[in-house]
């Protein structure tokens, strides 16, 4: 793939989508998992080579956060990934879409763009493809590690209308 600016796939390639929060424990592997299941019901999961990442290390190999997972599993979505941090180099050759979740995030990933020379048209956040956004939240996808279950359900909302309005974005050109 053409890392400056082409972020067409060719035909017989999968398409890359990469979610990215801070710690890769609570947003992006929930957005990765509901994004996948989506695809699913729409017959065209295969198409996709889907991951998830933090610009933060701390939380390496490890498992998502438990709220994720209970927010996942009342709708049988399973959530089985390993933290990792984004690697700006591999992740920018393999993914066509960089959904950020917050502007923390998408401002670290672009810097990370910057410093290796490649464009970043492909970093976007993930909340500018809900048609629910408006202007709450300031068009991001809030970080829940410090509130309760709650703010995990307003996060799981988000992150599904945002997931399906990106499938149906991206579709035509799978
Ligand atoms: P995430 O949430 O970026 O959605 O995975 C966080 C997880 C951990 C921390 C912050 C945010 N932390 O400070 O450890």
């Amino acid at each position: 793939m053409d890392t400056n600016g082409d972020i067409s796939p060719a035909k017989s390639e999968r398409i890359g989508v990469l979610f990215v929060c801070l710690g890769n424990i609570c947003r992006s592997p929930l957005a990765a998992g509901v994004f996948l299941h989506h695809a699913r019901l729409r017959g065209v999961a295969h198409r996709f080579d889907v991951d998830s990442c933090g610009t933060g290390g701390w939380h390496a190999g490890a498992a998502p956060d438990p709220r994720s997972v209970a927010v996942a599993a009342l709708r049988s979505i399973t959530l089985d990934h390993r933290a990792r941090q984004l690697d700006a180099r591999r992740d920018f050759a393999r993914f066509h879409h960089i959904l950020a979740m917050d502007r923390s995030n998408l401002r670290d990933i672009a810097a990370a763009g910057e410093t290796l020379g490649v464009a970043h048209a492909r970093v976007r956040l993930l909340r500018s493809f809900d048609p629910n956004a408006g202007c709450h939240e300031n068009g991001e996808i809030p970080d829940p590690y410090y509130g309760g279950q709650d703010g995990f359900e307003r996060v799981f909302s988000m992150i599904d209308s945002s997931c399906a309005a990106l499938l149906e974005n991206i579709l035509p050109r799978v």
